[in-house]
């Protein structure tokens, strides 16, 4: 399963990929208004930095919701470097602007993605990624998993190389859900990621070690 950080923080990122598992990276319009990243000249320009950190699938989203204004938008985030992903929500005019993307080559993330039948569409418009986001359905007591499991099903059932990229992941019981199911991605903060570190067997079997290193070594 490949590892994305959601995020548009810039240290996050590089310490997400110092440690040497990031595969990609995921934004959104309320990730780039969180760090502040405003004005269209900037928000390309931060996209490109990003892309400048990790070597990797980087999602870009579009703000239109229109088919011509997505397309502009959309190529115009593809030119910005090999790396971009163009992130389309999942509305009608982003379903044909998606398919419009697929037949030129240029990669998308179809996002805000609640059920099997928008993952369904999404795979036959040939989106490269598919976003469904588990936290947001756990959030209004759906479980988030299930539609995970779901969608693995129905690509299976037919073959479609869209990848399931779960996101909305929020702490490390999702990853290793996710990890078992077989999605294909997970997208989640820096927290969720670095959580998966833990175990307090682990620290105390660590200080046992070093002491009784020490105890002889001293
Ligand atoms: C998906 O790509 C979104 O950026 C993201 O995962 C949403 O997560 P949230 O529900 O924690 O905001």
């Amino acid at each position: 399963m490949k590892f994305f950080i959601d995020t548009a923080n810039l240290a996050d990122i590089q310490e997400a990929a110092d440690l040497g598992v990031l595969d990609g990276v995921t934004t959104n319009p309320s990730l780039m208004a969180k760090e502040g990243i405003a004005g269209q000249d900037r928000i390309l320009k931060h996209y490109v930095d990003i892309c400048n950190l990790v070597d990797g699938p980087i999602s870009a989203e579009v703000i239109s919701t229109d088919y011509e204004n997505i397309i502009r938008e959309g190529e115009a985030l593809a030119a910005l470097h090999a790396n971009i992903i163009v992130k389309v929500p999942m509305i009608k005019d982003g379903i044909k602007a998606i398919k419009y993307f697929t037949q030129k080559g240029i990669r998308t993330n179809c996002t805000l993605v609640f059920s099997a039948g928008q993952a369904l569409l999404a795979a036959k418009a040939g989106a490269t990624y598919v976003s469904p986001f588990v936290g947001r359905l756990d959030d209004i007591s759906t479980d988030g998993m299930a539609l995970i499991a779901q969608i693995r099903t129905i690509y299976n059932n037919y073959g479609f190389q869209t990848q399931i990229l779960a996101a909305s992941v929020r702490h490390p019981m999702h990853i290793i859900q996710c990890a078992e199911i077989g999605a294909d991605v997970m997208t989640g903060p820096l927290s969720a990621i670095l959580a998966l570190l833990n175990h307090p067997l682990t620290d105390s079997g660590l200080a046992k070690f070093l002491s009784d290193y020490k105890k002889v070594n001293a």
